[in-house]
């Protein structure tokens, strides 16, 4: 079943309310032709022969059963006939006076095709796992896309994590091939990733192969044997790599997510349904042409960029930009100038960036016309409405809608977002369910809370095709995780309120996982980094709310040796925090108390600890199953001695 062309160049199936009324009514009540009908437009090598078997109490979802198909035929190959000049991504390095990169849908698939016979040549099998540590420069999305074409399993790990971090994520996926760089430019600051990767790797024996990538030309050492030069290894293969066939189930990634335990999950998504689901999200939210000139500054390493930078737009054959900096590097004006540069029209970014932004006024700001905007968005965290506010006059000129599109690395793709040719949106919410996305509110106790002017626990009733597979050699916690607190629906781990209207609000995470800066950090994670101090018995991390981070982390830490150096246990605390998870967990905040709040049971009340954080001196709620009620009045006394005497110093 092939249809060589047919979708290089599709229009959008949402262009009117009527049309989303339409498409969602069709979406939920024949699930199965809707989605038949979105996929016919792709190149199959063979078609499903049952669209979906799905259950979530004993969660299994397969989608597009028996298909046959490789993603990335869908992504180049399919448009090289008509489109094989046009400019698939426009990379932008990091210093403004190093050269931008246009790289066309064929130099693309040619450099892919090379890269993918190098993995081969390296020994890399359909099914194996790759993990991808690299900077934002094109051969992360390169290298991606190479195992995807023979068909070996991709684990991009961001390369701000650490050395401990990229550890236990390859250790995790079994990765027996590692693809870095000697090192990564980012604003001012020039990054050893290869050094922060030995150390790593000494702790996978069972890693081998080191593909290195040269960007910042600084001296590596070389592993005899287990490390070679991209180049080098780009001059032994030919650039024809003919695409391996994949059943539609198979995976295609696994990108690690924080979890309530200390351990990372590995989220699988499968091909098939991850590729129709990305394509039809991305088409019908940013309604992107062929004309258009799409940016969306996510870093490749989190699921934005895996959906919203690499596949989404390539399938749709638009032209992107890749950005390796900083917004505020050389100065915070880097992002508007780009803009204009490259008459950019649709825009996607984090409310983080957006507050950082802010902060430096609109000065910068004026100089600049911005007039080729025509769409922005966010994502990542909720957005506050006088960031929404300052985005919509400042960057939209207030002629551009924002989409403030709600959804998670497992759900794949866009679930809930507000929709342009349904002009009307709210600051700060999410607004619309996207066709074949069935949302519930409910109770703590499972109950659903139907009409409207309701807040409750975000769920889904219905499987969608991007939605994750599995959680990687764990299934269990796939079951526990995700559907046992609200058995037969999906939970997703937010809290949301349904207006009178019927529009979605997201209003934030209600358990034990936190956003800073939009990346979502597990407060186990952390807590055992901290507790690697030798002299630190326990600690709980815990989120209060920042004016730009969203979230920033407050760490109360148990010592058992009473040293007088209390400021030198919190450097060591950070510096530990910094290099077992990465700099984005450090602790803003640290305070060595001589007690926490616990249950009988041994929980601790985190709750308290956050309440403690926003102020409440008296207000607790029920606090009869702590061991010791006493221990909040303790804590808030040591807090206020640290007040003062940081205040007094
Ligand atoms: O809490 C929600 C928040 O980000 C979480 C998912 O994080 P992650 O898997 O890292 O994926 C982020 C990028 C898709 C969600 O559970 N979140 C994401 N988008 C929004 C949001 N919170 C509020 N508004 C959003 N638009």
């Amino acid at each position: 079943m092939q249809h060589p062309e047919s979708n290089t160049n599709r229009q959008f199936d949402i262009n009117s309310y009527e049309d989303y009324k339409r498409e969602y009514t069709n979406s939920i009540s024949d699930p199965e032709k809707f989605w038949a009908e979105k996929a016919t437009a792709f190149q199959w090598r063979k078609k499903w022969t049952k669209m979906l078997e799905w259950s979530f109490k004993e969660p299994d979802i397969r989608w597009f059963i028996g298909g046959k198909l490789n993603i990335t035929e869908n992504c180049l190959d399919r448009h090289l006939e008509k489109y094989g000049n046009k400019t698939a991504f426009i990379w932008e390095p990091n210093n403004p006076d190093e050269k931008t990169v246009h790289i066309s849908y064929r130099e693309l698939f040619s450099k892919v095709c090379r890269f993918a016979n190098v993995l081969k040549n390296n020994g890399v099998k359909k099914g194996d796992t790759v993990c991808i540590y690299l900077p934002m420069i094109p051969e992360l999305a390169i290298a991606m896309l190479a195992c995807a074409r023979i068909g070996a399993i991709h684990s991009v790990v961001y390369a701000g994590f650490s050395s401990g971090a990229l550890a236990t994520r390859i250790l995790d996926a079994e990765a027996r091939i590692l693809i870095t760089s000697d090192g990564a430019f980012r604003g001012k600051n020039q990054i050893s990733l290869k050094n922060i990767a030995d150390e790593a790797l000494k702790n996978c024996p069972s890693l081998n192969k080191v593909i290195l990538v040269k960007r910042t030309g600084e001296p590596v050492s070389l592993t005899e044997e287990r490390d070679v030069w991209l180049k080098d290894e780009e001059s032994k293969v030919s650039e024809v790599c003919p695409a391996e066939e994949m059943d539609a189930e198979d995976t295609l990634f696994i990108l690690y997510t924080s979890g309530s335990t200390g351990k990372p999950k590995g989220i699988v998504h499968a091909v098939a349904g991850y590729m129709v689901f990305t394509d039809y999200t991305f088409r019908n939210v940013f309604q992107c042409t062929r004309e258009d000139v799409y940016w969306c500054t996510a870093d490749i390493g989190w699921i934005t960029g895996h959906s919203y930078l690499v596949y989404g737009p390539l399938l749709s054959g638009v032209t992107s930009i890749l950005f390796e900096g900083i917004p505020t590097w050389p100065d915070a004006e880097r992002w508007w100038k780009l803009i204009d540069k490259h008459k950019v029209n649709i825009f996607y970014t984090s409310p983080t960036a957006i507050r950082t932004l802010e902060t430096y006024g609109t000065e910068l700001i004026e100089k600049y016309s911005l007039q080729s905007l025509k769409t922005l968005g966010t994502v990542g965290e909720p957005i506050n409405e006088s960031a929404w506010h300052w985005y919509h006059k400042n960057i939209g000129k207030e002629k551009c809608p924002i989409l403030d599109t709600w959804w998670q690395t497992e759900t794949g793709g866009i679930m809930i977002s507000p929709l342009i040719p349904v002009k009307e949106q709210k600051p700060a919410f999410a607004m619309f369910p996207l066709p074949g996305v069935v949302p519930v509110i409910v109770n703590d106790k499972g109950e659903e809370l139907k009409g409207n002017e309701i807040v409750g626990n975000l769920c889904f009733k219905q499987p969608w095709p991007g939605m994750l597979k599995t959680v990687y050699k764990d299934y269990a916690r796939f079951k526990k995780t995700y559907f046992s607190d609200y058995p037969g629906l999906y939970f997703s781990g937010d809290g949301c309120k349904r207006d009178k209207d019927g529009h979605y609000r997201i209003t934030g995470r209600t358990d034990d996982l936190i956003k800073v800066s939009g990346h979502l950090l597990g407060t186990a994670e952390i807590e055992n980094a901290i507790n690697q101090h030798p002299d630190i018995v326990e600690s709980a991390i815990v989120g209060y709310p920042h004016p730009i981070k969203g979230n920033a982390i407050a760490a109360f830490v148990i010592s058992q040796n009473q040293r007088n150096d209390s400021n030198a246990i919190k450097k060591e605390i950070a510096s530990l925090v910094t290099k077992t998870v990465g700099p984005i967990a450090k602790p803003e905040q640290i305070y060595i108390v001589m007690g926490l709040p616990k249950t009988r049971s041994g929980k601790i009340m985190r709750r308290i600890l956050k309440k403690i954080m926003l102020g409440e001196k008296k207000d607790f709620g029920d606090v009869s199953t702590l061991i010791d009620p006493d221990v909040i009045n303790k804590i808030i006394q040591e807090l206020s001695l640290v007040e003062s005497t940081t205040q007094g110093s």
